[in-house]
């Protein structure tokens, strides 16, 4: 299975299901297909799919998705479905969205209680993804015309999201990788040396993607003010849970813009703001800044042109609906939500530690990561669980998996499940070693491999996706 023919080959058969059981079309078809008959099968499709998001069998991915739910979303994306934010003059409701998505947001975030002279100010855009490489572009821009920098640096902990790579590379940026300590938090001390005086930003996450820790907030914050560089929290997963984690008295730091030094930050809708995947919230703190996210051009023959992303046109309908889904839910509604995450969290946390073979990386809430003890490969067990119908996360650099606790593990014996056959999979493993399947020997031997075959690995997959 390390043999990269037989790693594609494998692959092929998980992303192509559907090979000779649906029709495909290759080119468009002469006479167009009966509306009812395309209907139908885009919802078989969406029927044989459901099942394992919706019985709770997946780590993240729909963090909501109870039917009611569902459908309100649905019914508000159908009325705004022609909307485009691009026209604020055709659909002015689209600006009021936004604006009070970036409000709404902003004020769970701390916005209150900052000085007026340097309000909290955002934008919305299509995803966690987005609203990084918009506040580093901000961030690069604002050091090479405000401090004179060349060629500006980020500095993350290893643990801060594949996202910003993808900034620094796409924004010729240098990123500067950072150590965490043992219990995958970023390391004050190491984060100081990194700094130097083309540091552009420093980034923390509350919590991060594979742990599920939070950054020491207030104190990486000081440091950044300290050296007058900027801070960006990327509370991209936590930034609709980590609030309301604070209101229910769990220990944790303050992270968001009531700490002085945070200059910006990331929040997804999309995840725990139980908004339909396609919209996130990117803050800063005073206007300038997000100037320098901003694009505009004056001198255009197709006229004057402005856009606040990196989209031209967006579908004004996901911000209505991400709207929508902020005002029925309410202060109370996501309260309650993270109230019953965490709880499942917590008792997913202590179940996996109780599991002799187990262990859980650092001191998580409800985003647990575990690695497995007595020489066990924790990939395999992956492989297992997988096989029970779970979709789980592997971790890399240390070998590790993560499952996010969403709304769906909350419900009544998923979590039992979930523990149960976690145990019985390990037990598998333990009772046969030297097996090793489906994708485990892949993530296995990924971090030992050279980085360029690992890399060329990805791209065929990338490659694969777009074979009809
Ligand atoms: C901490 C963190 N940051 C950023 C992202 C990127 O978000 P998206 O997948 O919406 O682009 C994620 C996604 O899980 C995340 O967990």
């Amino acid at each position: 299975m390390t043999d990269p023919g037989e790693f594609m080959a494998s692959l092929d058969a998980q992303l192509k299901p559907y090979r000779g059981e649906f029709p495909s079309f290759r080119r468009l078809p002469a006479d167009g297909l009966p509306r009812d008959e395309v209907a139908g099968l885009v919802e078989r499709l969406a029927g044989l799919e459901e099942h394992r998001w919706r019985d709770g069998f997946a780590s993240g991915a729909v963090y909501h998705g109870d039917p009611g739910h569902v459908a309100f979303l649905n019914r508000v994306y159908a009325a705004q479905s022609q909307s485009n934010p691009l026209h604020p003059d055709l659909w002015p409701s689209a600006a009021k969205f936004e604006a009070e998505i970036v409000s709404m947001t902003a004020t769970m975030l701390g916005a209150e209680h900052v000085t007026p002279e340097a309000p909290v100010v955002g934008a919305v855009s299509s995803g966690g993804t987005e609203s990084i490489l918009l506040a580093m572009k901000a961030y690069r821009d604002f050091a090479r015309e405000r401090r004179g920098i060349a060629e500006p640096q980020i500095v993350a902990p290893v643990t801060a999201h594949a996202a910003f790579d993808k900034a620094a590379r796409f924004f010729d940026m240098e990123l500067v990788r950072v150590g965490v300590d043992a219990d995958f938090k970023a390391d004050l001390a190491a984060m100081a040396d990194a700094v130097t005086d083309r540091t552009a930003v420093l980034v923390e996450s509350a919590p991060s993607f594979p742990h599920g820790v939070i950054d020491p907030i207030p104190q990486l914050a000081a440091l950044a003010a300290g050296r007058g560089v900027g801070c960006h929290v990327d509370a991209c997963l936590g930034g609709f849970i980590v609030p309301w984690a604070q209101r229910l008295g769990y220990p944790v730091p303050p992270f968001d813009f009531r700490v002085p030094g945070v200059t910006s930050m990331s929040a997804d809708t999309h995840k725990y703001g139980y908004a339909a995947k396609g919209t996130s919230v990117v803050l800063y703190r005073g206007r300038e800044l997000r100037q320098f996210q901003f694009y505009t051009v004056t001198d255009w023959p197709g006229g004057l042109y402005l856009s606040p992303t990196f989209a031209g046109s967006r579908p004004g309908a996901l911000s209505a609906e991400c709207w929508a889904a902020l005002v029925s839910i309410g202060e109370r509604g996501y309260l309650d939500a993270a109230r019953r995450i965490l709880e499942t969290g917590a008792r997913v946390r202590d179940g996996i530690a109780a599991i002799p073979g187990l262990r859980v990386l650092g001191d998580p809430l409800w985003v647990i990561a575990f690695a497995a003890a007595d020489g066990l490969d924790v990939f395999q067990v992956m492989e297992n669980v997988g096989r029970r119908g779970w979709s789980l996360n592997g971790l890399q650099r240390p070998a590790a998996v993560h499952i996010a606790i969403t709304l769906r593990h909350t419900r009544p014996g998923v979590a039992d499940r979930f523990l149960a056959d976690l145990g019985s999979s390990l037990a598998e493993v333990r009772a046969s070693p030297d097996v090793h399947t489906g994708m485990a020997p892949v993530y296995g031997m990924a971090a030992s491999l050279p980085g360029e075959l690992v890399r060329g690995m990805l791209g065929a997959y990338l490659d694969l996706i777009f074979e009809v």
